[in-house]
């Protein structure tokens, strides 16, 4: 296989360290990469204003993933960086599915499970609909709608399908039907329509507030999830939160298409608190690293990455150190 052309965005806080982690753990891995570096963030923003410029954008198109550790920093409205980076690039390069794995093991407290949510990416009430009327009045009123295609729901259940296929052939729509009654209505009945093409699939739909409780008393019962935007958002730091922690939660920005680079990245976020303390748990950057092997077809490298990952979940020490820890089990 070729190099492989990768975009990488430290980004902010913590960023920067624990993508210096998954960088060294890929090249132990022996695969072949060129990087290019971009100084994106809110760092960069406070000092000149830019956030995504155009020309940024077009050469990403030309490379083959994008590989980024967490933006967001102190002192940037909200927003700016949110909007105008991470979704601006989830929506332009049309990542419309964000592919979320937990796994917990049998020998660490509460249940061990293995299932993946199939979070919508491109809309939902992350669209941008909405608006002020009569701001900064005693009348004032904001609305913010949730935008649902049924080509986006139907496109992002149907990656959820094929992936159940691969794995254990279960998949939960988890929405809020009995109350979302339009965009819910449309999500179930695009969920039923593409459950009729996967006859070896099973299916099951459970609200997401009852979602909440089974991950946290019965996550057994899920193989593969799919929801929209907003709920996946939530859903994936509670997923994270009883699989270990947010430091080991790693996440895939894909196009299945592969017209648009993919974007690999921990679904936790800046951590500004402890940035620069070398103390930051690199390992959800580094599955991040193995899922972005796999798609690129390094599937051998990515899967000698996840195994040494999963053998030193419970690894303490610095960012450093575990990062070396995991990049010489993969040498081996
Ligand atoms: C995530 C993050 C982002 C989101 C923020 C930073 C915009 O929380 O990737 O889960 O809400 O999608
Ligand atoms: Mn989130």
């Amino acid at each position: 296989m070729g190099k492989h052309k990768i975009a990488v965005v430290g980004g902010d806080g913590i960023g920067p360290e624990v993508v210096a982690e998954g960088l060294k753990v890929i090249e132990a891995a022996g695969v072949a990469t060129e990087l290019t570096h971009y100084d994106l963030g809110g760092a960069r923003y406070l000092k000149d204003g830019t956030v995504l410029p155009d020309d940024v954008l077009a050469e990403w198109r030309a490379h083959h993933a994008i590989y980024l550790g967490a933006v967001g920093a102190p002192g940037v409205p909200p927003g700016v960086i949110e909007r105008g980076l991470l979704l601006k690039m989830r929506f332009e390069l049309d990542l419309y599915v964000n592919q979320r794995p937990f796994r917990k093991h049998a020998d660490t407290v509460g249940p061990a499970h293995d299932f993946v949510v199939i979070r919508e990416n491109t809309e939902g009430t992350y669209a941008g609909e909405g608006g002020f009327l009569r701001k900064d009045t005693a009348h004032e009123i904001a609305t913010q709608g949730s935008v649902n295609t049924r080509r986006g729901a139907e496109r992002c259940i149907r990656y959820a399908f094929d992936l159940a296929t691969k794995r254990k052939k279960h998949v939960t729509l988890v929405h809020k039907t009995n109350v979302l009654t339009f965009s819910g209505d449309l999500w179930q009945r695009a969920f039923d329509a593409v459950a009729h093409d996967y006859a070896g699939v099973q299916t099951d739909y459970n609200h997401v507030d009852a979602a909440c409780i089974y991950f946290v008393t019965d996550p057994q019962r899920y193989d593969v999830i799919v929801t929209d935007n907003l709920f996946g958002d939530i859903l994936t730091d509670l997923g994270g939160a009883v699989s270990g922690g947010i430091g080991l939660a790693a996440s895939a920005n894909l196009d299945p298409t592969r017209a648009s680079p993919s974007m690999f990245e921990p679904v936790h976020g800046s951590a500004p608190d402890i940035a620069g303390h070398n103390k930051a748990n690199p390992i959800a950057a580094i599955l991040s690293a193995a899922m972005m092997l796999d798609f690129l077809g390094e599937t051998e490298a990515a899967s000698a990455i996840t195994t040494a990952c999963n053998a030193n979940l419970e690894a303490t020490g610095t960012t450093v150190e575990i990062g070396d820890l995991i990049a010489a089990a993969v040498a081996g």
